[in-house]
């Protein structure tokens, strides 16, 4: 049979200890002891236990709260739970302020053991797989947001100040993998990490589509017990979660049309109700809407409500493509093989040969930057070179020269059969750059190479000023 847990029990008392040690045995626990505090501390640790008992008199030089102060200098990491014959709780509610978990007066009702036992093993089971999860949020929540052209740097410098405004909601478009998540993290800290107990600001990210319909409104809104026929007990939902922090609504260009009403109205009105509840809760949460879908083409084919659009496109920011920032290439392209040099524990950190630099620049990457990533993390793995060629890309890349064909895919220019005007061309163009640019004249020149005085006479000529 598996056991069910180690634990370790020190008391002078053999005949308390023994009988308490069958008791657990029984019970499915692996059990050792210990009956003198002589060398207990070098003891408990070699044997690892999941938690341990510690009597408090142990009638020695040492006594258990000794040894209890002894364990949290060596930052021990299982709950211990002291034993006290002791009629008064003073030594007891001593042990508890050194950080014991809990205490149990002698003599004691084996069945009050095996629900302490119980009880302090789940938690302390619970409290390992948060920290799990809490390391990996960590690692997450740290990625810096890596980019150095002109565009990343100015739309750094827009995130940081909308983040730091503390505006109530953010939409962020970008295709698939130009870093939506990262930069929403990113967000997240400038706003809460000046704030005191940063670490305990939640970040709740949730994809609208990854969740079955039916569950989908619950996990939003959270829901009542009894709401429908599932809604066994009273739920929080991932607004109510995220109180204080951030809420990460990814690919809300795919919710439903009646969960974005009800989305409209949490965000006008900053209370939510659960699925079957009569109350509404006040939430205060940053909301960063995020998806790679084009939302006012959704908006005008009337799959996505125009007035929330609008609420959520205040503070907009778009990620270009990776294929449109050549310099963010070559410098992702660093941080990835410095990145994965030291995951992979490689001693010196590659570079790229120049050809193959050159491929990787002329390459569309239509999984930006999560496909570039993917790229150098293979490269660094397979090849044994310290210049890493052309022969270490993925066939796409370093198969398919770049030609012409593929460099105006780049710029979608497409000449129709039945041709088409230059000048509509050119009106298309300004305008676009106008978009991109929130009307900054002066960069929607410089996007288009041209002068400002060239910029403003053609976009007069198409009255687009
Ligand atoms: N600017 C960046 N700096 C560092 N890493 C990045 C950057 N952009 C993207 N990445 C990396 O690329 C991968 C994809 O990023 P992310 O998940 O944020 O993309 P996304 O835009 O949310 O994609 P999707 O639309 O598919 O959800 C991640 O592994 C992330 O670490
Ligand atoms: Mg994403």
């Amino acid at each position: 049979m598996r056991k069910k847990g180690r634990i370790l029990l020190l008391d002078d008392d053999e005949l308390i200890i023994s009988m308490l040690s069958r008791a657990l045995r029984k019970e499915g626990y692996e059990t050792q002891l210990l009956h003198s505090s002589e060398m207990a501390v070098e003891k408990i640790i070699a044997w690892q236990p999941d938690m341990m008992f510690l009597d408090i008199e142990l009638g020695e030089e040492l006594d258990g709260l000794d040894i209890l102060r002894m364990l949290q200098a060596e930052r021990i990491n299982f709950p211990v739970v002291m034993l006290t014959g002791d009629d008064s709780s003073d030594s007891a509610i001593k042990a508890l302020r050194y950080g014991a978990s809990d205490y149990l007066h002698k003599p004691f009702n084996v069945e009050e053991v095996k629900i302490v036992v119980d009880r302090i093993l789940k938690n302390s089971r619970m409290q390992d797989e948060i920290d799990y999860l809490k390391r990996a949020q960590v690692e997450k929540n740290g990625q810096p947001f890596i980019g150095e052209s002109a565009a990343i740097i100015q739309l750094l410098d827009d995130a940081r100040k909308i983040a730091t405004a503390g505006v109530s909601s953010i939409l962020i478009t970008g295709k698939s993998g130009t870093g939506k998540e990262v930069l929403a993290r990113n967000l997240h800290h400038w706003r809460f990490a000046e704030q005191q107990g940063f670490e305990t600001v939640p970040f709740i990210a949730i994809n609208c589509t990854a969740l079955p319909e039916n569950l989908i409104e619950g996990e939003l809104f959270g829901h009542v017990k009894g709401a429908f026929t599932d809604a066994k007990s009273d739920k929080k939902g991932v607004f109510e979660l995220a109180n204080g922090g951030t809420l990460l609504l990814d690919e809300i260009g795919d919710m439903r049309p009646d969960l974005q009403g009800k989305l409209l109205r949490v965000l006008e009105e900053r209370t939510v109700r659960r699925v079957g509840g009569k109350v509404d809760l006040p939430i205060d949460v940053t909301i960063i809407a995020s998806t790679n879908r084009d939302l006012k083409k959704l908006v005008a084919e009337g799959l996505f409500r125009e007035d929330l659009y609008y609420r959520l496109s205040s503070f907009f920011i778009n990620i270009p493509p990776l294929c449109e920032r050549e310099t963010d290439v070559i410098r992702l392209t660093e941080y990835f093989l410095q990145k994965f040099a030291q995951k992979y524990s490689k001693k010196q950190v590659k570079t790229l040969a120049k050809e193959a630099e050159e491929l990787m620049l002329e390459y569309l990457w239509p999984g930006n930057v999560r496909e570039l990533r993917n790229v150098i993390e293979r490269c660094v793995v397979m090849e044994s070179a310290p210049v890493l060629g052309v022969e270490c890309l993925p066939l796409d890349i370093g198969g398919r020269k770049a030609d012409s064909i593929e460099r105006r895919k780049k710029f979608q220019i497409l000449l129709p059969e039945e041709g088409i005007s230059l000048e509509e061309v050119e009106r298309e163009y300004l305008q676009l750059a106008l978009e991109r640019t929130n009307n900054n004249m002066t960069k929607a020149a410089k996007l288009l190479k041209v002068s400002y005085d060239v910029f403003r006479y053609q976009a007069k000529k198409y009255n687009l000023l």
